[in-house]
């Protein structure tokens, strides 16, 4: 894996991170990676008040993440394909100007923000509005828009997103278990391209 994501100005970078060059990181000093993260070309990141990236995330190419909230994603998310995520946006309800041309006070810029829990992926090109929780687990349908929290262990599809079913949970833990048993040592530290055995 690339190093380059360690000459970004991140505010915080774990091992074996993947950003590759089209990728676009604004306001990399609010930002920070966990370990085996891989960001693709194309998609824009937008730091806002803060962004947090755990372990195991994959943000794949056309995604973008802004709004100028704060954006929380645990570990193993994928966010796929040409997602929207908004942490913040305009006032669309009618108490102001909008868009960014209109200087502040005529526009009221609300900043909120996202949290996707552990697990969760989302299918390709949705929309996610700001102020949400996307429970642990949750899978999203592709053309989903998000509106509300989701429930953990719920795979959700539609515009808004609706429950679809249920997401069994008891395989996707032992995994998780097995592999940071194979890839952390005894002091929680990610220990990259080398397998338990090879460690001794
Ligand atoms: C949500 C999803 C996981 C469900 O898969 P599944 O269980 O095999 O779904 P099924 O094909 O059995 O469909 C079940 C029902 O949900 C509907 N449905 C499935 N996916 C849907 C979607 N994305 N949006 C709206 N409805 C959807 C189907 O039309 C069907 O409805 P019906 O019972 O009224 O006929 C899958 O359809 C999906 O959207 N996956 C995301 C793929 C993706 O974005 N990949 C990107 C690269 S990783």
């Amino acid at each position: 894996m690339t190093n380059q994501a360690y000459n970004l100005g991140l505010a915080g970078v774990g091992q074996d991170v993947q950003i590759w060059p089209k990728a676009n990181i604004i306001a990399p000093e609010v930002i920070t990676i966990g370990d085996s993260v891989i960001i693709d070309d194309f998609v824009v990141l937008i730091g806002g008040t803060k962004t947090t990236i755990g372990s195991f995330v994959h943000i794949a190419s056309f995604v973008l993440i802004g709004g100028g909230g704060e954006c929380v994603i645990e570990d193993f998310v994928g966010i796929s394909g040409g997602c929207h995520v908004y942490s913040g946006n305009d006032d669309y309800l009618g108490s102001c100007l909008t868009g960014p041309t209109v200087p502040f006070p005529y526009r009221v810029a609300i900043r909120s923000s996202v949290h996707f829990g552990k697990h969760a992926i989302i299918g390709a090109n949705s929309v996610i509005l700001p102020g949400v929780t996307i429970g642990e687990g949750v899978a999203v349908g592709a053309g989903a828009l998000i509106t509300k929290d989701l429930e953990p262990w719920t795979i959700y599809v539609g515009s808004p997103a609706h429950p679809l079913r249920a997401r069994p949970k008891e395989k996707i833990l032992e995994l998780e278990a097995q592999l940071r048993e194979e890839l952390y040592d005894s002091a929680g530290k990610y220990i990259p391209n080398q397998t338990r055995a090879e460690r001794g």
